[in-house]
């Protein structure tokens, strides 16, 4: 597996898989000396020194980030700029497209999306000769989670994706992405693959459009400040309840969350086996095959705080008939990110100065829905990526506690 010419590109390096990616490749995943470059492309400027991955050490990769680089803005050349600003173009070996631009108009976002797709896929087409694998992350939103109550029944496996309804597929960008790197790839010495996670969790700097670690972080971290708890004074006997904020349908509801970390490991090992994982193929990706439900998760994750996770009130609506992104009329707490609006001028009189600019974006109002409408379950089958010979698995809740804790060092929750 080990090619020291290996130079891989990832654009969305600051978002919350492509920050892991980064981190995975610098940490030498899956072993020294697989890669001897890798280029991290942001589009909002990012400061190295905060960007919590690893220095450099003297065998790993070399890291070159390029900043500002809008895969949107009309009018320029996208081949010219990348010609100028990355450095060794020519031999890049892997692209890992993160990217993602939530829209509020469906048919928009998927222009918008597939366009800035194209574009990348278009230069290194031409600019890149040694290119051996694109990856990218499709999600669950594929699986048709989007109509209430779900498309099909989970297990979700993977070829269920072509029985989509049409209707429903034209919302949704990776159908059009697949299209656009079968042609493209057509005759090529690369292939490509789609990874599927359902919700991921992890750690950015810089804040995130839909990262729904950050958005419970912040609030159950002015929620035990609220009550008087210390920042890490983690306890498991506190009486301070903090119910799921959601509905009991949506606590008991069974899914398959992945950690950001196990979703770039295998991104980044399905890229070194092109003849397994290669040829479009799509692979659903997890923590563990075990499903979870948030009533299993909530107290462990509002224990970190000092807090005690309990299940919403008997009052809270059941919300099954409620759309992706929808809440219901009225809820008897405040929503997270209503909480967290509400109280924001904390973190910034207690030092986390980050955390006033670096929150989640427009996906605010679609995490705090995600307890409501999410009443059915959608655990993701993993026989396919066990069949390829990626047999990683860790409890879904490490991959949180190990983001609180990156928050708490990049100032982003007290
Ligand atoms: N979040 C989840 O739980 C989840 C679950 C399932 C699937 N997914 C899928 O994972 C992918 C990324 O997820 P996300 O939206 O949650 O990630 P995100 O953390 O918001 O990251 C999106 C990345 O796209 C970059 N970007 C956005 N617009 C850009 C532009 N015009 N030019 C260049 N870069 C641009 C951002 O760069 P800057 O920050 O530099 O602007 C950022 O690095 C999406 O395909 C999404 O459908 C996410």
């Amino acid at each position: 597996m080990a090619d020291a010419r290996n130079h891989a590109i990832v654009y969305g390096a600051s978002g919350i898989i492509g920050w892991a990616l980064v981190d995975q490749l610098l940490k030498h995943y899956p072993a020294p000396g697989t890669f001897s470059k890798v280029t991290a492309i942001t589009n909002r400027p990012l400061d190295l020194s905060k960007s919590f991955w690893p220095e450099k050490r003297p065998t790993g990769p070399e890291l070159e980030l390029v900043s500002g680089i809008n895969l949107s803005s009309d009018g320029v050349s996208l081949a010219d700029i990348l010609r100028e600003r990355v450095k060794d173009i020519e031999n890049v070996t892997h692209v890992y497209y993160l990217v993602f631009t939530a829209m509020e108009d469906d048919v928009e976002e998927v222009a918008t999306n597939y366009r800035m797709f194209q574009r990348v896929i278009d230069v290194h087409n031409v600019t890149s000769p040694r290119l051996k694998f694109v990856a990218f992350p499709g999600g669950t939103r594929g699986y048709g989670i989007y109509v209430p109550g779900g498309t099909f029944t989970p297990p979700l496996r993977e070829e269920m994706v072509k029985s989509l309804p049409s209707d429903y597929s034209k919302t949704v960008v990776y159908p059009a992405y697949r299209e656009m790197l079968t042609k493209a790839s057509d005759g090529k010495s690369w292939t490509w693959c789609e990874v599927c996670p359902d919700t991921i969790i992890g750690f950015t700097p810089n804040g995130s459009q839909f990262s729904l670690a950050l958005h419970w972080a912040q609030y159950l971290s002015l929620y035990a400040f609220n009550h008087d708890i210390k920042p890490r004074s983690q306890s498991k006997s506190s009486r301070v309840e903090v119910p799921f904020p959601g509905s009991t349908l949506g606590a008991n509801s069974l899914h398959t969350p992945v950690s950001s970390k196990i979703l770039a490991r295998f991104m980044i090992y399905a890229s070194l086996s092109p003849e397994k994982c290669g040829g479009g193929r799509l692979f659903n990706i997890a923590d563990r095959a075990k499903p979870c439900t948030a009533n299993e998760v909530w107290p462990q994750l509002a224990s970190w705080f000092g807090l005690k996770g309990v299940q919403p009130p008997d009052t809270e609506p059941a919300g099954e008939e409620l759309k992706a992104g929808q809440l219901p009329n009225s809820t008897p707490n405040l929503l997270p990110g209503e909480y967290t609006s509400r109280y924001q001028r904390l973190f910034a009189e207690y030092g986390c100065l980050n955390a006033a600019h670096a929150g989640v974006g427009v996906g605010n109002r679609q995490l705090d829905s995600v307890g409501y409408w999410l009443t059915f379950d959608r655990q993701l089958s993993l026989d396919r990526i066990r069949e390829c010979g990626f047999e990683e698995e860790q409890d879904p809740v490490k991959g949180w506690l190990e983001s609180f804790e990156l928050f708490q060092k990049a100032g982003l929750i007290l």
